[in-house]
């Protein structure tokens, strides 16, 4: 059944493909002949016929008139090459839509396979549990106002989201620049205070003001960086209820590609980048603890992993999603706890006695697409073979001197200056 559906999908392509490959030659076609049957355009070339025809308009030399006709035809063609772009285009945005429409089909057939009535197990090898889990109902009264914006900004219904307040300008220009550089034009920022208003529109990108909270707005105008952090757990509700996917990413990072162009595998609650350097931290892996007393019993295994990083997270608007917001969130509102710390706790700890875990599908993002600042300085950059692959982002997260780093990654990455990133030390000094 999945080879027939595959297959199916794969003449859909086709047909369309050569549906348009046909729409585009008729396109050019159509255009000649009319260049020819109609040198002067559609629109005073009727005269020629009409029976009030004024003779003396029809004065004028011949090579006059073929003069004309090479100007008409030469125009035609600018006419039709520009259909032709156009045409290009929107079959390169066809193509993107058709990928997307096969990875959500997929997600849905895995879905009804797994919701639908077959109850039986199935053979060997062939049972796949549920992990993309059916999005909300959109709900656009939970804030009209952001769901207009939110219509104009998005992508496929989705967006990414930056928070910032005037304390992170010089980052947040960096990244709007790298933004602008591989055109994303799905970015929006949440301004946490006034200044954050103008600063958007003189650099060109949306902003958002939320409506005045009184304690969320406190924390997000005086707060330090963890504070703000906790923040964005609260201001992500309403994307999610509004049926957005939502990537949040901090300041501190650098687009050098377009992450939802094929980067995304969009079959998860989360998906989120990685604070590992190496397969194990980033992936997991079984770290065998030692204690010698219990002799034959002395190795107990352990699971680990590296935290996800809660400055790069991919949310489907599914109910797993907004229950991790909010769990986080509350947490946060009565402890001083670490935010990257209790999304983390949430997302892995398992149900216990008093306790009842969250159930959300997660999903690690490759650590060299989606590349924190260690593996950059201390992997890559010594790497000749890693180090000619374009990462999709640069997440300075291990380095307070995030503007020189920052600089030394778009050099780079982006003006081909080999040595950009030669002067600085693996860590901070
Ligand atoms: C024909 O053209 C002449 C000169 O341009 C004009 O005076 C005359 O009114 C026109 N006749 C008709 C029937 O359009
Ligand atoms: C990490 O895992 C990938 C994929 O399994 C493998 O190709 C690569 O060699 C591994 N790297 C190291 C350093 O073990």
């Amino acid at each position: 059944m999945a080879i027939a559906m595959a297959g199916r999908r794969e003449r859909t392509k086709q047909l369309l493909r050569s549906r348009i490959a046909t729409a585009i030659l008729v396109g050019i076609l159509f255009g000649c002949i009319c260049a020819v049957l109609f040198p002067n355009g559609f629109y005073n070339s009727g005269s020629s016929s009409t029976p009030n025809t004024n003779s003396t308009s029809k004065v004028g030399s011949a090579s006059c008139e073929s003069s004309e006709r090479v100007k008409m035809m030469k125009y035609n063609f600018a006419l039709i090459s520009e259909t032709n772009a156009q045409l290009k285009k929107q079959v390169r945005e066809l193509t993107e839509k058709v990928r997307l429409a096969e990875q959500s089909t997929e997600n849905a057939r895995k879905q009804v396979s797994v919701l639908g009535t077959e109850i039986k197990a199935g053979p060997f090898g062939t049972v796949k549990s549920l992990r993309t889990n059916p999005t909300v109902v959109p709900d656009e009264s939970v804030n009209p106002r952001l769901a207009k914006l939110l219509e104009r900004v998005s992508i496929n219904k989705e967006i990414i989201v930056v928070l910032a307040n005037s304390n992170v300008k010089p980052t947040l220009e960096l990244q709007i620049a790298s933004v602008k550089r591989v055109n994303i034009q799905n970015y929006l920022v949440v301004g946490l205070d006034d200044s954050m208003e103008s600063f958007c529109e003189s650099n060109g990108v949306a902003y958002y003001k939320r409506d005045p909270d009184k304690t969320v707005d406190k924390v997000g105008e005086t707060g330090g960086n963890h504070a703000v952090s906790g923040l964005k757990f609260r201001v992500l509700r309403e994307f999610l209820q509004l049926g957005y996917s939502v990537l949040l990413s901090d300041v501190d990072i650098l687009f050098l590609q377009n992450p939802f162009l094929g980067h995304l595998y969009r079959d998860s609650d989360v998906e989120s980048m990685s604070d590992g350097h190496d397969n194990q931290t980033t992936y997991g892996f079984n770290d065998v603890s030692d204690d010698p007393t219990m002799g034959w019993a002395r190795y107990a295994h352990t699971m680990r992993i590296w935290v996800f990083n809660s400055g790069f997270f991919y949310l489907r608007p599914t109910l797993p999603s907004i229950e991790l917001l909010d769990r986080v969130s509350d947490t946060l509102s009565n402890s001083e706890a670490w935010d990257q710390a209790v999304f983390n706790e949430e997302l892995f700890f398992p149900s216990r006695p008093g306790y009842i875990g969250l159930h959300a599908s997660k999903r690690v993002m490759d650590m060299y697409e989606f590349m924190n600042s260690k593996v950059l300085f201390k992997t890559v950059r010594k790497d000749q073979e890693l180090k000619k692959l374009k990462p999709v982002i640069v997440h300075l997260n291990y380095h307070p001197d995030k503007v020189e780093r920052m600089q030394g990654v778009v050099e780079f990455y982006e003006n081909g200056k080999v040595d950009a990133l030669d002067s600085f030390p693996d860590g901070s000094e």
